[in-house]
């Protein structure tokens, strides 16, 4: 028996299971299982292969995303991730997803297409210049794994989200510098943003993702 509780404006929890209702029904994006409980249509969103729902999982309070949001996200990969935020911005909102390998990229269009509300830019986030076009986003949501990740956020979010918006950031430690340790590395990031942000909120995604941590913040 499946008893769906809404935890947060499109997010459902079923027992231990995460889920966001399918836009597109009878759909996978990936190998996602598919649930239905009251007529409707759900996709598990599993905490082990998308850093938000890691962070859900442990107990995120501040989850930003609301339907009819846009959305800028860098590093958005074949569009895991992005498929569970498509479905929670829904048909009025609008994910703009930048993604720098064009192999990647290949197997986000078809997630894109599909979904109707995701606009895949094949781009280098450390150049915000080169999608000037972007709208003024909502939420900026960053999983680049680099070493300058915080900079890319900082860049980014100066160009493109709202004054009352939020930014997320799924900090990889080991990408930044493999020789620390992760406590370190998270204070030092987070001093960099501090200068640019207010932090509502951090989460650690150990032990869905090693050494990550995710936070939400918002413009100082
Ligand atoms: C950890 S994966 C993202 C996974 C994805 N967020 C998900 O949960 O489905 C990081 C992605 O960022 C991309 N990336 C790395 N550097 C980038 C850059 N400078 N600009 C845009 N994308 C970048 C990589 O090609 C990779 O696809």
């Amino acid at each position: 028996m499946v008893s769906m509780r809404e935890i947060f404006p499109g997010v459902w929890r079923d027992g231990g299971r995460l889920m966001t209702r399918n836009l597109v029904p009878g759909s996978r994006s990936y190998s996602e299982q598919l649930v239905n409980a009251g007529g409707k249509e759900y996709r598990v969103w599993d905490p082990n292969h998308s850093k938000p729902a890691a962070a859900i999982a442990n107990g995120l309070k501040n989850f930003p995303l609301k339907p009819g949001m846009t959305v800028l996200y860098l590093g958005i990969a074949s569009g895991q991730t992005a498929s569970h935020f498509s479905d929670i911005v829904g048909g009025r909102g609008l994910i703009y997803g930048v993604e720098i390998s064009q192999r990647t990229f290949r197997e986000l269009n078809p997630v894109a297409e599909k979904r109707g509300n995701m606009i895949p830019i094949l781009a280098n986030a450390r150049k915000p210049e080169d999608y000037p076009w972007v709208e003024q986003s909502d939420v900026v949501f960053q999983d680049v794994a680099t070493d300058d990740q915080s900079e890319i956020l900082i860049r980014n979010c100066k160009r493109f989200l709202k004054p009352d918006g939020f930014a997320m950031l799924s900090l990889k430690s080991r990408s930044i510098d493999v020789t620390k340790a992760p406590d370190a590395i998270y204070r030092r990031e987070e001093k960099k943003l501090s200068g640019h942000f207010d932090v509502v909120e951090k989460v650690r995604l150990d032990p869905y993702e090693k050494d990550h941590m995710l936070f939400v913040l918002k413009p100082a």
